[in-house]
């Protein structure tokens, strides 16, 4: 498992309960995987280490966590020693690590995206920015990390976003920015596991992208998660099939891509249907954390099939059940992420609970976050309130015992549907 973070560590568990699964091993791995298996210290950029280590230990499948893996070209590289690689080569990985690429892509094979107009200068954003209506979202071509979106609400507050970033070096540092048209609606993230040739939807969830409660305050990594998404139409997974999923796998073909690994699909539900946002070539960060404690059958088995090749998406299914995971985040995430030094190591949970750590390391009995996002506490349920009880119980269960980490923060409307929930 290459990674370090929550969403690693929630792919390693799952793994390691997997029958066809003997060890799972982690690079960097952090304080969870190290729980369940050996980390290697060894960047997960870093495919000359990657490979040479996989090699020795015999390793029969390697999963990539990370966007940067997959852009360093990690698969690539392993692939080409002949090991099996559930993550996208760097060209198929460029859906997500190349924003132009990807909007391309989508027109060619007319996939439903938001407008958009392609700068590579101010003077080009001047002259497409004159005429335009209404809110813009300027994007970075590149890997930004969360940092290359921006939402004006107009034409001006766009020109000013896009003289800023070539003034002190666009986000990423590409040189192309997207300007592009604001889409409205409700936001879904749906995954489907492609092996080269065919695809298999997954699951879906749905994302809490800002700091505060009610959707305030900046934007983040995402605070927390719940899978499966309420308040869509019964059928959208069918449509999304139909609309996205299908005219992607006979995109890639026609293009000559062969995209192995997990697609996710950053959609908007417009009053038309499902809109792309942005295509990840990984697993998401938190909804993975709610998306594995779901699995039912042999999720080694699953992704072991698409990286060889030849998918068979029985091998694992999703129970009915739902699962809500709750971000803890250090006190001043986003803005800052100082180290949390000395969290009680112990995070066990009963039954049905499972708390996931972010980057972090084991010392002795007491753990060291990074900082930023540094547990998902999840909890599943019969329903997404049934669940979020359970995961805001288990949040207060290990603030009692953490120390040094009852400092962290959380939202806490992760899961409450409440008015958000449009009939559709
Ligand atoms: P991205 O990095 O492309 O996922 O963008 C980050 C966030 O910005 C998304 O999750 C959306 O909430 C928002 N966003 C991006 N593009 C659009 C768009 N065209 N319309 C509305 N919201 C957007
Ligand atoms: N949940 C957002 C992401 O993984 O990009």
């Amino acid at each position: 498992m290459v990674g370090k973070g929550a969403r690693e560590d929630a792919l390693s568990w799952r793994l390691a309960q997997s029958s066809s699964c003997a060890a799972v091993f982690a690079a960097p791995g952090n304080a969870g995987t190290a729980s369940r298996g050996e980390n290697w210290p060894i960047a997960a950029t870093d495919g000359k280490s990657l490979l040479a280590r996989a090699q020795a230990e015999k390793i029969d499948l390697v999963v990539l966590g990370p966007e940067t893996a997959i852009a360093a070209g990690v698969g690539d590289r392993l692939r080409a020693a002949g090991l099996a690689v559930f993550g996208p080569d760097r060209s198929a990985g460029r859906l997500e690590s190349s924003k132009v690429f990807a909007k391309r892509f989508m027109e060619r094979h007319g996939i439903p995206t938001a407008r958009a107009r392609v700068v590579h200068s101010l003077a080009s954003a001047e002259r497409v920015l004159v005429d335009w209506n209404g809110a813009c979202v300027v994007k970075a071509d590149g890997l930004a990390a969360g940092k290359g979106v921006v939402i004006a609400d107009n034409a001006a507050e766009a020109l000013a976003v896009v003289r800023a970033w070539y003034a002190a070096g666009i986000p990423g540092g590409g040189s192309d920015v997207l300007l592009e048209q604001k889409l409205e609606g409700r936001e879904v993230s749906v995954f489907a596991i492609f092996d080269g040739r065919t695809f298999a939807p997954l699951t879906s969830a749905c994302d809490y992208k800002r700091a505060g409660d009610g959707d305030t305050g900046p934007n983040t990594g995402g605070m927390g998660a719940y899978s499966p998404p309420a308040g869509f139409p019964a059928d959208y997974e069918a449509i999304v099939a139909r609309e996205i999923l299908e005219p992607v796998a006979r995109g890639l073909a026609t293009d000559g891509e062969r995209y192995v690994g997990v697609l996710y699909c950053g959609l908007m539900w417009t009053a038309r249907g499902p809109v792309v946002i942005e295509f990840n070539a990984r697993f998401g960060d938190p909804e993975t954390q709610v998306m594995m404690p779901r699995v039912q059958g042999d999720f080694a088995a699953l992704l072991a099939s698409a990286a060889r090749g030849a998918l068979e998406p029985d091998a694992a299914s999703f129970t009915h059940e739902a699962c809500v995971g709750v971000v803890l985040a250090g006190a001043d995430y986003p803005r800052a992420s100082a180290p949390v030094l000395g969290i009680s190591g112990d995070v066990a949970l009963g039954a049905g609970k499972t708390a996931f750590w972010g980057g972090s390391a084991r010392r002795d009995d007491v753990v060291d976050a990074d900082g930023g996002r540094v547990l998902t506490v999840t909890a599943l349920g019969a329903t997404v309130a049934a669940a979020r009880g359970e995961a805001y119980a288990a949040v207060r269960e290990l603030a009692a015992r953490m120390g040094a980490g009852s400092a962290l923060s959380y939202r806490s409307d992760i899961g409450a549907l409440g008015d958000s929930v449009v009939s559709a």
